[in-house]
């Protein structure tokens, strides 16, 4: 270990286990917008915005974002930081300190939960994007005469309809994500992260930017930005609340872990705000990176979840340099779901890690493996298993509504009632330091987080 990173290797309070740290708060931004900025981002925010009625929508996951999420992502960094510990502990440990109920912790354990199983589907779309890849570079989508609607539509049905497809592509994405975990937090995830959070930054503005002098800008601008409320309802609502949860990668543990390895002397609030800032800044230039162009092809801006994987190829197909561009568009979501698989995979493997005698190498392999059963049976319901296990979904969708319409939500009440009510004053001010965000948190997490929730909980009976 050279001496910088063991500078950066605090002594933890689990035996002679020791915390890494990120080499300071600019990394610590990047991981954790990392984790913030993915599929969500790039294939499910401009789809959700495109069918609940573009500006007006958006506005309401600002409202969101601002009223809940920014708050509950302080909660969540603060948590880890003050305790350095692996996310079923940290809430152990906190509530044991203001002397509450050890039951508290399995807030924290839940959560851990929360991200194995989000990253279990996860992965098969992430593995659609990494195939889409391949068919971009290799040319699939070139050959204009060839490329209309039916024919991108029964590409996608393809993919899902063919098991082997599926498991190779997710196979290689899981992969991928354990190599970078496996190597731990300094050797492994803040070095990929370095490379790869500019490099998708980077790929981005230039889609952007070959977006809007190749597409219909201002219609799609319009579409983006004029709210037109007639279109909002309350289920726009509901999805808007889903996503503002989903996009900040909250009550998951991702964000609690990634906490427990913050520079002591970065600001909680300034961070958490600028992590907000950069995922909303990137979902906003991935709706232009993607609806002048469907725009100007005359697609309908609001075709669901196949709008990437169906429209956007017939555009690539005739649009000058689309394989280029089309590569390069598949290469970033690749880039961005990889960002945030990392961050899905950190909170089960460090929990295994503290909890046990096993090393990170031997953490990892046990947990990946793990992972891999439950996404490959997950792919699987797409086809050869294409029965409903629970409340007539297939697997696939019942781990997506369990997790994001059940324990996220309820992670997210659980998170704000112990920031709220269960943690004493002096230890949010050890947290967050004298700072006047202080009383505008108490409100949202005693008040606001609580009351969005049980309005979400009540509407979707
Ligand atoms: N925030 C990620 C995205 O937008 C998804 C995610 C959810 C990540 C929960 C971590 C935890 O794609």
């Amino acid at each position: 270990m050279s001496h910088d990173v063991s500078s950066r290797v605090m002594s933890g309070a689990e035996g002679s286990m020791a915390t890494p740290i990120w080499k300071g708060r600019l990394t610590f931004i990047m991981a954790a917008s990392g984790s913030a900025v993915g599929l969500g981002n790039i294939w499910k925010f401009p789809y959700v915005t495109g069918e609940n009625g573009g500006g007006a929508f958006f506005l309401v996951y600002l409202f969101c974002v601002v009223g809940f999420g920014i708050p509950l992502l302080m909660a969540e960094i603060g948590i880890g930081r003050a305790t350095r510990k692996n996310a079923l502990d940290a809430y152990g440990d906190l509530s044991q300190r203001a002397g509450r109920h050890s039951a508290w912790r399995w807030t924290g354990g839940v959560a851990i939960l929360t991200s194995f199983l989000v990253l279990s589907f996860y992965t098969v779309v992430a593995g659609w994007c990494l195939y889409y890849f391949w068919l971009t570079v290799t040319g699939e989508f070139s050959a204009a005469d060839r490329i209309t609607q039916s024919f991108t539509s029964q590409t996608f049905d393809h993919l899902l309809s063919a098991p082997t497809l599926l498991i190779i592509f997710g196979s290689l994405f899981l992969l991928a994500t354990y190599m970078i975990v496996r190597a731990g937090i300094q050797g492994g995830i803040e070095k990929a992260i370095n490379w790869l959070m500019p490099m998708l930054l980077v790929v981005l503005l230039i889609l952007v930017g070959y977006s809007i002098s190749h597409g219909s800008f201002s219609e799609a601008a319009k579409f983006l930005f004029f709210p037109d409320f007639s279109k909002l309802s309350l289920n726009a609502i509901l999805v808007a609340i889903g996503h503002a949860f989903f996009t900040l990668s909250l009550a998951s543990g991702s964000m609690v872990t990634y906490g427990a390895y913050m520079p002591s002397h970065a600001s909680i609030p300034k961070t958490a705000i600028m992590v907000a800032v950069i995922d909303t800044l990137v979902a906003l230039a991935a709706g232009l990176a993607i609806f002048p162009l469907v725009m100007e092809y005359g697609l309908a801006p609001n075709a669901g979840p196949g709008l990437i994987f169906m429209s956007l190829p017939l555009v690539f197909g005739h649009i000058p340099f689309g394989q280029i561009f089309g590569a390069a568009f598949f290469f970033m979501l690749f880039i961005a779901a990889l960002t945030t698989s990392i961050s899905l995979m950190e909170p089960s493997v460090a929990w295994l890690e503290q909890k046990s005698r096993l090393s990170r190498t031997q953490a990892a392999t046990v947990i990946v493996a793990l992972l891999w059963l439950l996404s490959t049976a997950a792919a699987l319901s797409f086809n050869l298993w294409n029965a409903p296990v629970f409340a007539d979904r297939t697997l696939f969708d019942a781990l997506d509504g369990l997790t994001a319409n059940i324990m996220m939500p309820l992670g997210g009440l659980a998170t704000a009632l112990f920031c709220g009510f269960c943690l004493k004053g002096t230890q949010l001010r050890d947290m967050f330091g004298d700072s006047p965000i202080i009383k505008p948190f108490r409100i949202s997490v005693r008040c606001i987080v609580p009351c969005f929730i049980v309005i979400m909980i009540i509407a979707s009976l």
